[in-house]
């Protein structure tokens, strides 16, 4: 079993922790080594996830000063954000941003993916597919034919893709909103849970509501 170090100490790292947790159970999955953060949670290093304990390393000079192949899972869902802290790690050319295929999802074996994306439980991704770096499908979203998400792309819980969008880096989509066949969204963009998203729509801009209307930007 190859291990692996979480960076980040919030929901989504717990999230994916207890993923990794369930896949061991029926597979030969990742084995946890700890987690990497700024700044541990206040009082209690150690994070509980179920029945796991999984302790605290450092701060990110743990991984920048790695000299041996290790693995890195950059578990933030804000896009920016993980984009900042793959910018800065990636700089250690001992890190490793495998791509975390989680348990119960279907893929595609035709799918492209870059390095460091999370696949998470229940999540869908059918043919002709691409991926680029560092995308987080969260639980449940779906990816339907032909479509192309950017670098840092995050999709939240239950987010679907019609066939043929494509979605610029960095941008979020989120949880249970459906985005109609052949959509553009721009990069840096923000699209609030439970939208329809039925026309393209720019970079650098927050939408929402059926069918999404611009709210910022
Ligand atoms: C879209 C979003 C980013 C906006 O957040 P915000 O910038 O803090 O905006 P506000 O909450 O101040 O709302 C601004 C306006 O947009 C409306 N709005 C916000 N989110 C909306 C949504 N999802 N659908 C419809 N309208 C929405 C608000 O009602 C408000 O309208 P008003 O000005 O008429 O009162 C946020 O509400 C959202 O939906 N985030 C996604 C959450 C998600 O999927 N999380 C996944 C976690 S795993």
């Amino acid at each position: 079993m190859q291990e692996i170090i979480l960076v980040g100490c919030g929901g989504c790292m717990r999230e994916i922790a207890w993923q990794i947790e369930e896949q061991k159970k029926e597979e030969d999955g990742w084995n946890i080594i700890g987690y990497v953060d700024r700044i541990p949670p206040e009082g209690n290093q150690e994070i509980l996830v179920g029945k796991r304990k999984i302790p605290y390393l450092g701060n990110d000079d743990f991984l920048l000063q790695k000299s041996e192949k290790t693995n890195v899972a950059i578990c933030v869902g804000e896009p920016s954000l993980r984009k900042k802290i793959a910018d800065k790690l990636k700089k250690n050319v001992f890190l490793c941003f495998p791509n975390l295929i989680l348990g119960n999802n279907k893929i595609c074996e035709d799918v492209k993916m870059g390095q460091g994306c999370i696949i998470s439980m229940d999540a869908r991704i059918s043919t002709n597919v691409t991926l680029g770096d560092f995308v987080f499908l969260n639980t449940g979203s779906m990816v339907c034919h032909d479509g192309t998400l950017g670098d840092f792309v995050t999709l939240s819980p239950r987010a679907t893709l019609a066939g043929n969008v494509q979605i610029g880096n960095c941008s979020e989509i989120g949880m249970g909103t459906n985005v109609r066949q052949g959509i553009s969204i721009g990069e840096n963009t923000i699209v609030g849970a439970g939208s329809v998203i039925v026309k393209d729509i720019e970079g650098n801009v927050t939408v929402a509501g059926v069918p999404a209307k611009k709210i910022r930007g």
